[in-house]
């Protein structure tokens, strides 16, 4: 076949801050794949759209190309609407576990197709793994029947998913190119669209837990996802919310699914309860359905904790063993009298990835029990000696790496020290 372009031609063009054109692009990303254009020609050209950018074209082209490159998923065939939603990833973001099943008892199917955490943000999947039997990997009719009967499936997406992102992101994670905006939104964008939902709410992260540490830098990357899945047809939303401060009291794989039950048994955090109740909500109204209950009313009344029980089960979890726990553990206790005044989400993200919870690179195996409680929240009283956080790992020699990083991530004063709203904004 005599290709139309050749590689360094189109890299050439971007470097060079021109616009590509739809033909470039789609010539580019399937030249990819055909092993035409080289990983090192990718990794060229991913580093010249991080430094030159891309127009509103461009990313919707480049993200059409993704899908392109695999197949796109169809529920149409289910009795209900379909939602979904995406974290752009923060520390102790367990929301995906209860707000699945919130969402599927209020009357709308929720097709979640997650991956696995990568430093310092946990992932989906690491975290239902730590429940004995529950099987992440399931085929396309075993998704449509979780689906249909428990209204909820969260699993791994297949290999046939936007494949061209999948390798393009392994190349951007190793050649620092991953925090481009047009690149992470085509990434993001193009494994919820061929994921095949009707609408889907973002929550984009901000603080030094998250990918975004600025209100504006994450205003940009929500209106730019907003734009991509709505052009898409897929009615999306975005919120902008706050990874300052870790979500709830734990962050780690089994801990997180212990307070996600918490959560679903009408319990648990403040913060974690009210942002699933209100990214639920947003989902609710994104798909424009009729709803058959409130968010709130189906954790206080057990209705998505039976479809967390049944969709557990459904992917071969056992709902009545006990969660794994970590070999050893080590408290930390205050040293002074006063409030908790910050506590930094990136340091407990650290703290946890350095007790086994993370990985560094994607071959890395997880521990399943490892990770950090905290038992105050931010702007809580403290007295000397009372115990403020609980770090759990099966290797003891992780503990002092830990605890360097916990130290520099908290204080104790008068006074809580300034920090952002749960909910930030709203992108529609
Ligand atoms: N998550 C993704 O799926 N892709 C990115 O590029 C960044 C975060």
């Amino acid at each position: 076949m005599t290709e139309p372009f050749s590689p360094a031609e189109v890299i050439a063009l971007k470097r060079d801050k021109h616009e590509l054109t739809q033909q470039h692009i789609d010539w580019f990303i399937d030249a990819y794949m055909r092993g035409i254009v080289a990983e090192e020609q990718m990794s060229a050209m991913s580093m010249a759209i991080l430094l030159n950018g891309m127009n509103r074209r461009e990313i919707v082209q480049w993200t059409n190309a993704y899908i392109n490159s695999g197949v796109k998923m169809d529920w149409t065939n289910l009795a209900r609407p379909t939602a979904d939603k995406h974290s752009t990833g923060g520390v102790g973001d367990k929301i995906t576990l209860p707000l699945a099943p919130v969402v599927a008892a209020c009357g709308v199917s929720v097709p979640q197709l997650s991956g696995r955490g990568l430093g310092h943000t946990g992932g989906t999947l690491d975290k239902l793994e730590s429940i004995p039997g529950w099987r992440a990997k399931l085929s396309n009719q075993e998704m449509f029947t979780v689906l249909q009967n428990c209204g909820a499936v969260i699993c791994a997406a297949s290999e046939t998913l936007a494949p061209a992102d999948r390798r393009i992101y392994a190349l951007r994670d190793v050649t620092a190119t991953v925090e481009s905006i047009p690149l992470i939104s085509a990434s993001i964008m193009s494994k919820k669209i061929a994921e095949g939902t009707q609408s889907l709410v973002l929550d984009v992260k901000v603080g030094s837990g998250a990918f975004m540490k600025t209100v504006e830098q994450a205003r940009e990357l929500a209106t730019t996802m907003v734009g991509i899945g709505n052009d898409a047809g897929v009615t999306t939303r975005a919120l902008l919310t706050a990874m300052d401060v870790p979500l709830g009291r734990t962050a780690g794989n089994a801990l997180e699914v212990r307070e996600s039950l918490e959560v679903l048994a009408d319990g648990g955090p403040r913060d974690v309860i009210e942002l699933t109740v209100t990214l639920a909500r947003e989902m609710l109204d994104a798909c424009g359905a009729p709803v058959h209950a409130d968010p709130a009313e189906v954790l206080t009344n057990g209705k998505a904790m039976d479809v967390w029980n049944a969709m557990i089960t459904a992917q071969g979890g056992d709902i009545h063993a006990s969660l794994p726990t970590a070999r050893h553990s080590h408290d930390v206790l205050s040293e002074a009298d006063g409030v908790l005044s910050s506590l930094d989400a990136l340091s407990v993200g650290v703290a946890a990835w350095k007790l086994g919870a993370g990985r560094a690179r994607k071959e890395d195996i997880v521990q399943a029990g490892a990770g950090v409680e905290w038992h105050v929240g931010v702007g809580d009283s403290v007295t000397r000696g009372q115990k403020l956080f609980t770090l759990h790992t099966d290797d003891e020699a992780r503990f002092d790496a830990a605890l360097e990083s916990l130290a520099a991530g908290f204080s104790i004063g008068d006074s809580v020290a300034d920090r952002l709203p749960l909910v930030i904004d709203r992108i529609v």
